[in-house]
């Protein structure tokens, strides 16, 4: 039986310990998030982070543009906002319209108030172990990781996946922590034997249950990034949960694993924008 990684329960925590730090804080911190059109999942997404800000005491400035907002008016309200000493953190809700070029956008965002951490400027930062806001799912892995006194140093930590968003920054991190890391993708030769030599591995493919038992190595931890819904709407990570779980020395579930460390790490990185200044 594997020890179960609890984010639920994890997030509340980081959740709390931030809610305390902002509450001893004399100044308003505050987190804008545009979302662009009526996608439901993003609308879900956005929701929460909101209600988060709500509990942490975070101001959450809401903009809610049509669909057919185009790219120069989106830009010139990330402009205003990068100019509002008010505003420390900027969030656009991704995927944005296809009439809407994502890269020039993120780009658009300051730096300083980057809080997803997907600027050029904060990934360069990262791989050079400079100070920079780091992509809250990969950190919120390494909270995990850390929160449950599983070592990264020395390790060998396999990642499934070379997301902008994940894979490339988990990666990133893992190395900054001292693993050793090895990082896996769709033209991967081998990939089970390459899994099987993985301490750490953190799956990212985007594939309900690709990863079973014979991919992993008796004892390992096993960190599953994906959320699915299974043909009988049933929500599954891209790990084969009931395979693996016997297998694992410790692994996250789906839901309440990961999941829930994304937003808890966008506070975080809120809460340092503003008292950064
Ligand atoms: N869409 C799905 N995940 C994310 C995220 O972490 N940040 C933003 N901005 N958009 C997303």
């Amino acid at each position: 039986m594997a020890y179960l990684i609890d984010g639920k329960v994890i997030s509340k925590q980081i959740k709390d310990e931030l809610k305390e730090k902002v509450s001893a804080y004399n100044k308003v911190i505050c987190l804008a998030v545009i979302q662009v059109g009526c996608d439901p999942a993003s609308t879900v997404y956005v929701g929460n982070k909101k209600k988060a800000c709500e509990y942490i005491g975070i101001k959450s400035l809401a903009y809610e543009l049509p669909e057919e907002t185009t790219q120069e008016e989106l830009l010139d309200i990330i402009d205003k906002l990068n100019e509002d000493d008010n505003v420390h953190g900027i969030l656009v809700q991704l995927p944005v319209p296809k009439h809407i070029n994502e890269d020039c956008i993120i780009q658009a965002i300051s730096p300083n108030k980057d809080v997803d951490g997907f600027h050029p400027a904060s990934v360069g930062a990262l791989s050079i172990g400079q100070k920079g806001f780091v992509s809250c799912t990969p950190a919120g892995v390494i909270q995990l990781l850390k929160r449950s006194n599983i070592d990264i140093a020395g390790k060998e930590c396999v990642v499934v996946g070379r997301s902008n968003i994940v894979g490339k920054p988990m990666s990133m991190l893992l190395l900054r922590e001292n693993g050793t890391v090895t990082i896996c993708h769709s033209k991967t030769k081998d990939l089970k034997e390459v899994c099987k030599r993985a301490d750490i591995l953190v799956v990212a493919v985007g594939r309900p249950r690709m990863i079973d038992a014979s991919y992993v190595k008796p004892g390992a931890t096993v960190i599953d990034v994906g959320i699915h819904r299974d043909e009988n709407n049933k929500l599954c990570g891209d790990v084969d949960f009931a395979s693996v779980e016997p297998v694992a020395g410790a692994i996250t579930p789906v839901p309440g694993g990961v999941g829930p460390m994304t937003i808890a790490m966008l506070m975080n990185n809120c809460v340092e924008a503003g008292m950064t200044e």
